[in-house]
Order: structure tokens, then C-alpha cells, then sequence
């Protein structure tokens, strides 16, 4: 299928220059002010958006605003000759330019520029697509079943695999808590799906980002934080799962307000959300990932004190030092039975992902070629 790019520049040379460069790979249709470029937004499927900051009547940057109400999923490129700080700051702010590009522009960096643009609406385009197939599945349930359960832990499973057991992990460690804490069976039970369900929204979050072996960019990033909100979106209105689904919506809400999506403070923070989030740590932290190794018992609890009262509720912190101890390995503990008597059968809490190690296996041999003298024996 050809994308379709609207070019608004209040200079037709300009704007037929544009049309040469892009037009092979993609449909284009043209626009001399903001107001025709909205009117034209109406009327036709537009993937991306590249507009001149400077022109008569509406500037780029407003256009790129209002545009947003007409085509919220359309990619935004806003070219400038000026240096005009203002129009960058407010393109930046808004938060919804994918790219400045400064004039005049190079016409191969250009068409990168729209290939990456156009990549990355199609990734959107499929994760909303993913999400709202996953929605829709969920609202169709009256109550939620364990194969249900299953379903999506498996989904998310698939989709990366390095977490593998991570959420089944989390929940147990939930559980081990909260038992601690003297919650009701009926307390255990929500916090329990909470801790198997609190990060199903990463099957939103493209390959790219979660399979990351680096630290993320700022877009990475922020779309990565989205993943709770689009957890909460899936479970949707099961009446069963409600309370779990609070757990889930702001299970990185953070003591201080720091953390989102909501900056909670304190006991403002559900507590199985609190409880989740400390057990997701620790059990992240004892875990390899893609972008480092596993610390070790020791130092995540060393973190999690460090961090008690900032990140995490230091009553929580407590209780999980008490039972778990502060040595270099965890004391002998028994993890609670499942209050909801589910089995996930394709997780094995203690496996590391097989896609994950053959990453870390990858990165390992880039790493001895690059360094033939270093090379350790395997
Ligand atoms: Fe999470």
C-alpha cells in the first residue's frame, strides 16, 4: 500500500521540489497555506505531515497542533529556514513533531527521514490494532476465565520473550508479601492477577524498543511508559478484574510522585500497586535483561532499601527484607499457592528467554571480534 504525505509550504517551488523527492515511493498531495493543508487532512488518509515552519496566516507548528485533532496517528516533520527558537520549542513541547528538519534540506537525508517516519506509523498502526483486537476479545467475557489468564500471559510471553516467567514471578513475590502483610484471600486474589497482568500492554510496545540491548531515547522511553495505561485499556471492564486492574494502572507510581502515569503520592497509590512495583524490582533486578546482568539477591535488596520512601512504600521494603533476609542469597521461603489455582503452561519462572539468549549470545561474539585479544574462553 502507498502512504499518503501532505506537503504544505506557502512557496509552490518549494513544495514541488518536495514532490520530486518523495513522490516514486509515496502518494503526495499538496497544500500553499495551513488552513487548505487542514481542509485536505479532512478529506484524505494522510500517513505524515511535512510542513514549513514560516507562512502567511498559520504558521507550521500551528497547523501541526491542529492537525492533531483531525489525524492524531499522522507522523509530523516540520521544516525551517529560520532559526526561530520559539516555533522549536513549541513544535518540541507539543510533543507530536517526529522530526525538525532544518533548510535547506539534503535530499537523501530527507527521504531517510520519511522512510523512518513512515516505518514508524506503521508500527502504531499495528499496535493499536493489536490492542484493540485484544480489548475487544476481553469485553466480549463476562467473567474472566483462567484460560483467558493464560491466554495473554502466553501472548505476552511470545512477544518478549526474555520476560519470560517474569510475570508469574512477580505475582508469586506479590503474593509472598502481601501473605506477610495479612491480606484478606480475597485481597491475595486481585493482587495476584495484578501481578500476572501488569505488564500485558508491553504486546503494544514494537520489538525494536523492548528488544533494546542499549539505554532508550526519550520517544523509546515514552512510549515504553504507556505500557501500564494500554495494561489497564486490555483488561478493560471485566467486573471481576477491576481492583486488579487499579494495581495494574499504576504499578510504576512512585512514593514520591515521581513516577507515572498519574504522579500519585504515597498511600494515594493503591497497595497492590505499591506491592506490585516492589516485587516487579526485586524481581527485575535479579533477573537478566537485555541491556545488563542480573545483580544478585544482596544488592537488590541494598536498591530497595536505598530507594525506600523515594520509589517504593518502606513498609513493603521491610516486610520482603524480613522474609527474604539480607544475605548474599535469599533465606529458604515457601512462595504462596496460587489463590487462583492457575497453572501458565508455557512459563517456566526460572527459564531465561530463548530469544534473549541467543541476543546475549549474539552481542557476545560481536563483542570477542571486536576484541580478539580480550577474548575470554568461552
Ligand atoms: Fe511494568
Amino acid at each position: 500500500m502507498r502512504h499518503k504525505i501532505l506537503l504544505v509550504d506557502d512557496e509552490e517551488a518549494n513544495v514541488r521540489l518536495l514532490k520530486r523527492v518523495l513522490s516514486d515511493e509515496y502518494d503526495t498531495i499538496e497544500a500553499l497555506s495551513g488552513q487548505d493543508g487542514l481542509n485536505l487532512l479532512k478529506e484524505h488518509d494522510i500517513s505524515l505531515i511535512i510542513t514549513d515552519q514560516r507562512m502567511p496566516g498559520m504558521t507550521g507548528v500551528q497547523l501541526l497542533k491542529e492537525s492533531l485533532a483531525v489525524r492524531p496517528d499522522a507522523m509530523r516533520i516540520l521544516l525551517t529556514g529560520y532559526t526561530d527558537v520559539q516555533a522549536l520549542i513549541d513544535a518540541i513541547n507539543s510533543g507530536h513533531v517526529y522530526k525538525y528538519v532544518p533548510k535547506p534540506w539534503d535530499r537523501d537525508e530527507l527521504r531517510v527521514t520519511v522512510r523512518r517516519a513512515i516505518e514508524t506509523y506503521e508500527l502504531k498502526q499495528r499496535n493499536t490494532q493489536l490492542v484493540q483486537d485484544l480489548t475487544g476479545a476481553l469485553s466480549q467475557l463476562e467473567e474472566v476465565s483462567l484460560g483467558t489468564i493464560r491466554a495473554l500471559a502466553d501472548a505476552l510471553d511470545a512477544k518478549c520473550d526474555y520476560t519470560s516467567g517474569h510475570s508469574l514471578r512477580v505475582s508469586q513475590y506479590a503474593l509472598l508479601i502481601g501473605k506477610n502483610m495479612g491480606l484478606t484471600p480475597e485481597e491475595m486474589r486481585d493482587l495476584e492477577l495484578g501481578g500476572i497482568l501488569h505488564d500485558i500492554g508491553k504486546i503494544g510496545v514494537p520489538e525494536s524498543i523492548l528488544w533494546k540491548p542499549a539505554k532508550l531515547t526519550p520517544e523509546e522511553t515514552a512510549i515504553m511508559a504507556e505500557h501500564p495505561v494500554k495494561s489497564a485499556q486490555i483488561i478493560g471492564d471485566l467486573p471481576s478484574l477491576q481492583k486488579a486492574k487499579r494495581f495494574v494502572m499504576h504499578h510504576h507510581e512512585f512514593m514520591d510522585g515521581s513516577g507515572y502515569p498519574d504522579r500519585l503520592v504515597g498511600d494515594d497509590i493503591p497497595l497492590g500497586a505499591r506491592i506490585i512495583l516492589v516485587a516487579d524490582a526485586y524481581d527485575a533486578m535479579t533477573s537478566d535483561r537485555p541491556y545488563r546482568k542480573a545483580i544478585g539477591h544482596e544488592r537488590a535488596i541494598q536498591e530497595l532499601k536505598k530507594c525506600a520512601g523515594k520509589q517504593f512504600d518502606p513498609k513493603i521494603v521491610e516486610v520482603l527484607v524480613r522474609v527474604l533476609g539480607e544475605g548474599a542469597e535469599p533465606n529458604p521461603h515457601e512462595l504462596p499457592a496460587s489463590h487462583l489455582g492457575v497453572q501458565l503452561a508455557s512459563i517456566d519462572p526460572k527459564q531465561t528467554g530463548r530469544q534473549f539468549l541467543r541476543e546475549a549470545e549474539r552481542l557476545a561474539r560481536q563483542d570477542k571480534e571486536n576484541s580478539p585479544a580480550e577474548a575470554k574462553p568461552a
